[in-house]
């Protein structure tokens, strides 16, 4: 019995999760018909159900997201910071390099949206000052290859403070386990930043406890 038990949690149990995890991916009718409020939002509930609980426990006095589309998740940001009482003067930063016309509807008094690209410095200039030196949550989810992530991490890294959280959104795709033809993306650029970067650590019990995430081995906890 205990040889049987020994072979689901090793062999089988990591198989099953990830065949749902792709499942569940790369069906039409799931995660990507989601919408917050009215507004669509590329993300897996349980990886909102994570930021929920990492917005609550670290009370960040801003939120970043790179990567808008319909805006959805800086909509509901906003709202988490709505619902811990964060201060007025608490917001939701969201860089696009287009900004949807749906984006653009988002009358939310705290957040503030910047076209361009997330890279560049002038837009990184202007969300500094906005900013004025203080700390918070970072969401990485626009371009997701290697070489555009990698640059984020470096650039936003800065923006979070020790105990907070940088997130490089979709380190599942490239085969870990989804879209496997996809190339070098947020997975690759995670093991590389971390190679160089000892201030971050992976928080890999936050989401393992629910079986899988999007961004699993992507939640980073500032730890010095
Ligand atoms: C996956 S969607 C974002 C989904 C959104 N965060 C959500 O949770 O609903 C990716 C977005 O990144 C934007 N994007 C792509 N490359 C970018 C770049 N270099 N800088 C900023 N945004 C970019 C795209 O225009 C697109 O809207």
């Amino acid at each position: 019995m205990s040889v049987l038990r020994s072979y689901f949690k090793r062999k089988l149990r990591p198989k099953i999760i990830d065949y749902f995890h792709r499942f569940y991916y790369h069906s039409n009718d799931t995660w990507f018909k989601n919408t917050f409020l009215g507004y669509e939002i590329r993300q897996c509930p349980l990886d909102l159900q994570l930021y929920q609980e990492v917005v609550a426990r670290t009370r960040p006095s801003f939120i970043l997201q790179t990567g808008v589309n319909q805006g959805g998740s800086v909509l509901y940001f906003a709202s988490l910071l709505d619902l811990i009482k964060a201060d007025a003067d608490g917001f939701v930063i969201g860089i696009d390099v287009t900004l949807t016309e749906r984006a653009r509807t988002l009358t939310h008094p705290r957040i503030r949206l910047f076209e361009g690209d997330s890279t560049d410095p002038a837009i990184v200039q202007q969300v500094k000052a906005l900013v004025a030196g203080r700390t918070g949550l970072v969401s990485l989810d626009s371009d997701h290859s290697r070489g555009h992530v990698l640059k984020e991490l470096h650039i936003y890294k800065e923006f979070v403070g020790i105990g907070g959280y940088l997130v490089a959104e979709d380190t599942n795709i490239n085969g870990h386990p989804v879209a496997r033809q996809w190339g070098p993306g947020p997975f690759e650029a995670v093991e590389e930043f971390l190679e160089l970067d000892y201030c971050f650590v992976r928080d890999d019990e936050l989401w393992q406890r629910n079986l899988f995430s999007f961004h699993q081995y992507g939640w980073l906890k500032r730890i010095q």
